[in-house]
């Protein structure tokens, strides 16, 4: 029995009982202090991600809700049965059989608390997270915008940022944090390059190609820093004079990265043709199918996939699996087997 389908998918506490009596009882409880779903041991886990599990359920029961249960769910066990409860997970807390009802709830509300405040350390560095990586960026186009040297430290560092944020706390929280800063170009590099680090892991791809993917990323429009600010801002539409200008960006940046040396070739190549298309109707050079190389092509659909989904001023964001959808049909631009393993990252952020 799942109850208040109202309740949205995250931030509940799921009650699962085999005793209807006492889970009745407990969720009406609970549903005081937080949004409850509860249901009993045979009725499945109901969906959505809880912040906190109460388990009244006998030995055999609780050792599979445990094993559904992710990890990193806290549980408060209430322990039944002779054997006690079969070896849950770290984050439970065990009370006795037949503890009283508020000794039970003050667990939840004590447990619910601890909750939250780890919570609340995760996002606040986080934010320093995408503080410090939104500085980073607006450095490393600084420096480009001026002419000077892109430090190799620093783009490493920043590549470090985004690929451990993305690991740590998902790409969903990671685009949430990077667009509170209302700074375009940036906020389109830190996406790209948290999707380049979502996707290298959903690939498998092992440290170095994981981090050579990423710091592409985060340096593929680097050009548009030598492009004019009320161009790369317009609201409307470029007439053929701006867009020509703007279609330089890819060129100009694979220049900036090439004559400052340091960076590896693949990651200039990724650089210059992000704007290449399979069918060769893409900028700058033209190059078609086999001509472009695996790197340039995952970014790429980092790329397009980060520009359809983000706020413009001109236009509302389109949904993930919609814009994965859009892509999929506009043959010939994508590679469309890597944009077919590209569907988890879009999933996981849909959420
Ligand atoms: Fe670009
Ligand atoms: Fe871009």
């Amino acid at each position: 029995m799942a109850l208040g389908a109202q309740i949205p998918d995250e931030g509940f506490v799921l009650l699962l009982s085999d005793r209807p009596a006492e889970r009745r009882a407990l969720a009406r409880a609970i549903g005081l202090v937080a949004a409850c779903r509860a249901a009993g041991s045979g009725d499945g886990l109901p969906p959505g991600r809880p912040r906190l599990a109460v388990l009244d359920l006998d030995t055999s029961a609780l050792a599979a809700a445990d094993a559904a249960l992710d990890r990193a769910v806290p549980r408060l066990v209430l322990a039944r049965g002779p054997g006690g409860p079969a070896a849950p997970s770290p984050t439970a807390r065990i009370l006795p059989p037949n503890a009283p009802r508020e000794t039970v709830l003050a667990g939840i509300i004590a447990m619910l608390e601890s909750v939250a405040l780890a919570e609340r350390t995760r996002a606040r560095a986080l934010a320093a997270r995408g503080g410090a990586a939104t500085a980073l960026v607006a450095e490393l186009f600084d420096s480009a915008a001026l002419g000077a040297r892109i430090d190799p430290a620093e783009i490493e560092r920043g590549t470090e940022i985004v690929v451990e944020a993305v690991a740590e706390a998902g790409i969903r929280d990671w685009l949430h944090t990077v667009w509170r800063h209302d700074a375009g170009v940036y906020q389109h590099t830190l996406s790209v390059a948290g999707f380049a680090a979502a996707f290298g892991a959903v690939l498998g791809l092992g440290g170095a190609d994981h981090r050579r993917f990423a710091r592409a990323a985060l340096l593929h429009d680097i050009g548009k820093s030598r492009i004019p600010a009320e161009i790369l801002n317009k609201p409307g539409r470029l007439t053929p004079e701006e867009w020509r200008l703007m279609q330089r960006h890819p060129a100009i940046g694979a220049d900036l990265l090439e004559e400052q040396g340091g960076t590896e070739p693949e990651v200039i190549a990724a650089v210059r043709h992000h704007h290449e298309r399979l069918d060769g109707a893409g900028y700058p050079d033209g190059l078609a199918g086999a001509a472009i190389a695996d790197l340039t092509r995952l970014v790429a659909i980092c790329d397009v996939y980060s520009a359809l989904t983000e706020r413009r001023a001109y236009r509302a964001p389109i949904a993930p699996l919609a814009a994965l959808a859009q892509m999929a049909g506009e043959r010939g631009h994508l590679d469309p087997a890597l944009l077919a393993a590209f569907r988890p990252v879009a999933l996981a952020h849909a959420g």
